[in-house]
């Protein structure tokens, strides 16, 4: 297997662009990939202030990697979720990278901040964690973003992610979904900041690699809670799919963009924003998804508190 520019030994081939490249030619394209995918969505540019999501994963740790390389002015923020040691694992690899390269990185505890942990917070609702999980770092993603002053928030989602989201919101029609799922959402309203997914045409192979070339040690390890999650079981299928015919999961993925999205979001409706009632972040109903949450969890607990402790006879 040949470079396709050079002609040296190839280090990574790429059966969906029917090419292979060495390790320079490699780290070329996939910078090219990140660089074109911000220009051609507007992400952002030199000038803006970008918080990178990062998790300790590949996925994150490579885009802030590239974006400074490239030249971006990129912090980062950590979200301490308190999921048993992988947590602790994922902070200590976010940690290290930005010590190593004298990088920003800002970090928010939840228990700390908020009073309970996501296995904390998952047990006193009685809902699986993901959901909790996820709405508490896409809340505090854009929230610190807009306190701190940043015009944009970067996250790692590679084209797996996005791809197995599609999957998942054309199986059940979520139409409102649907039109919001895009590689870049523009500020709509000063308190909600642009978010941005420059990764989104590159796969989880491709990032591992990336991180693999510039020695990025980051957690390996899954979150122990994903085992049984749908987005993972509509990635195998995606995946064994593309075994079979090379090029799909990107033409899935990007046919969506350039010819079906457009049309969901034509006959989507237009939600007016407001402020929440509790925290001031931007929502369409008094009470923000996220305040929502953690009322009904300090509620729960405090139900919990005033019960009156169990007699055994
Ligand atoms: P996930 O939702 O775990 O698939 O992660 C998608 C993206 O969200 C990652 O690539 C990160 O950019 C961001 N992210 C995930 N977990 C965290 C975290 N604990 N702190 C900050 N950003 C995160
Ligand atoms: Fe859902 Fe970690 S909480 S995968
Ligand atoms: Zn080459
Ligand atoms: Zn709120």
């Amino acid at each position: 297997m040949r470079c396709l520019k050079c002609g040296e030994k190839a280090i990574m081939e790429l059966s969906r662009h029917n090419s292979a490249f060495c390790q320079p030619h490699y780290v070329e394209y996939f910078e090219n990939q990140v660089e074109r995918a911000i220009r051609r969505h507007q992400m952002f540019d030199r000038d803006d202030r970008i918080l990178v999501g990062v998790s300790g994963g590949k996925d994150s740790l490579s885009l802030w990697h590239v974006l400074v390389r490239l030249g971006y002015r990129a912090a980062g923020l950590h979200i301490h979720l308190g999921i048993d040691d992988y947590s602790k694992t994922s902070y200590g690899k976010a940690l290290s990278f930005a010590r190593e390269r004298g990088l920003e990185l800002i970090a928010v505890e939840l228990a700390e901040r908020y009073g309970m942990n996501v296995t904390q917070l998952a047990r006193t609702v009685r809902q699986a964690p993901c959901s909790g999980c996820g709405l508490s770092k896409r809340y505090i993603l854009n929230r610190e973003a807009y306190e701190r002053g940043f015009d944009v928030v970067a996250t790692g989602h590679n084209l797996d992610d996005e791809a197995a989201t599609l999957l998942g919101n054309v199986l059940h029609w979520q139409i409102g979904y649907l039109a919001r799922q895009s590689p870049v959402l523009s500020s709509a309203g000063e308190k909600l900041v642009k978010k941005a997914k420059p990764l989104y045409t590159l796969t989880e192979r491709e990032t591992a690699a990336y991180a693999l070339l510039h020695d990025i040690d980051y957690v390996v390890e899954e979150c122990p809670n994903a085992p049984g999650a749908k987005s993972l079981f509509y990635k195998d299928v995606l995946a064994r799919i593309e075994a079979v015919s090379p090029g799909t999961k990107q033409r899935f993925f990007c046919e969506f963009l350039d010819h079906a999205r457009p049309r969901f979001r034509a006959g989507g409706d237009e939600h007016t924003l407001r402020d929440c009632a509790m925290c001031g972040q931007p929502t369409t109903a008094e009470l923000c998804a996220f305040c929502r949450l953690w009322e009904r969890a300090q509620r729960r607990t405090a139900k919990q508190k005033t019960r009156p402790p169990a007699v055994s006879v």
